[in-house]
């Protein structure tokens, strides 16, 4: 089978984790490099968290450090979602690799170049690394077949009325990859708060019985803390939605927009403006995801979780 070559870009973070739990447990994707980005947490707690993942999910592709702070600005941080460490909750094992000696864009540049294939991101914190990649490494853009993103909303934001997280951390970055002509799959708020995983789908998940299983529920439950005080019926498993876009596409319902960053806007910036009625008489940019099927989701989960039978890991 030719598998689909990735680079895993996040900021873990709960959702990131689930999202690379899904990644490596899919015989169709091989992951080539993960990179850590500034974004729920600061980027050093974000790159220990992604060397923990990968120890527990038995990823083994090279791991970097990314971007420490957006291309204009500060670092916005998530801990009210995330907690302390960015990935609060179960304890987990230290890495058991040591960590590239490359910046993050490097690496991604360097698996670019070798890959015979073109080599799919999925990223899923803001876009820092991803722009400054195709700033610092024009020569490998061609090798980009396409971008998956969790980012975004077309109807609402997250963070403030009109901007999501991941858009709002780093919108210059977002407006040069929107803006890159590269296909893009958009898994926005529109449909990652609608991957909901529920505390009545805990039992299910748990049954798998294996120790990723219980350490995903252990995730769940301390991501779900603080969207329950925002009185969701369950928590937004935001991040994998951008996975299962490239993998499972028949769970969602997609449309083809235009999609453009807004940069200025005293309520706006950060925001993702869709044409939807294509008045700006612009190509569509991105094909964005916008309905899910919440219970297939939680069949796939529970899928990925039986790859992991057997992986037990000293924590
Ligand atoms: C996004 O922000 C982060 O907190 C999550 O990991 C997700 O990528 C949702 O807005
Ligand atoms: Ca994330």
């Amino acid at each position: 089978m030719n598998k689909i070559p990735i680079i895993l870009d996040g900021d873990p973070g709960h959702d990131d984790a689930i999202a690379w739990v899904f990644a490596k447990a899919d015989p169709a994707l091989d992951i080539r490099a993960v990179v850590a980005v500034s974004g729920n947490q600061t980027l050093d707690k974000t790159t220990l968290n992604a060397r923990r993942v990968c120890a527990l999910l038995g990823i083994d592709a090279p791991i970097a450090s990314g971007a420490h702070k957006p291309m204009n600005g500060d670092p916005v941080t998530a801990g009210n979602w995330h907690g302390e460490s960015g990935l609060d909750g179960p304890a987990l094992p230290e890495p058991d690799q040591p960590l590239s000696p490359l910046p993050g864009v490097d690496l991604m540049a360097k698996v670019l170049a070798e890959s015979s294939q073109p080599v799919t991101i999925v990223a899923t914190g803001p876009l820092t690394d991803v722009a400054e990649l195709l700033l610092a490494h024009p020569e490998v853009k061609e090798k980009i077949g396409q971008i998956s993103i969790m980012g975004g909303g077309l109807t609402h934001g997250n963070w403030c009325p009109g901007a999501e997280f991941n858009i709002l951390v780093d919108p210059e970055a977002a407006y040069l990859v929107f803006h890159s002509g590269i296909p893009l799959l958009m898994s926005g708020l529109d449909v990652t708060e609608k991957a909901l995983i529920k505390p009545s789908d805990f039992p299910r998940i748990l049954a798998v019985g294996n120790q990723t299983a219980r350490i995903v529920v252990g995730w769940l439950e301390f991501f779900y803390r603080f969207p329950m005080e925002l009185g969701y019926s369950g928590a937004p498993v935001h991040d994998p939605c951008a996975v299962l876009a490239l993998t499972h596409p028949e769970i969602f319902q997609s449309r083809e927009l235009y999609v453009d960053i807004e940069l200025q806007g005293e309520y706006t910036r950060g925001a993702t403006v869709a044409d939807f009625r294509g008045r700006l008489g612009k190509a569509p940019n991105a094909a964005c995801m916008m309905e899910i099927d919440r219970e297939r989701y939680i069949d796939l989960l529970v899928e990925a979780l039986q790859f992991y039978h057997g992986r037990e890991v000293a924590i």
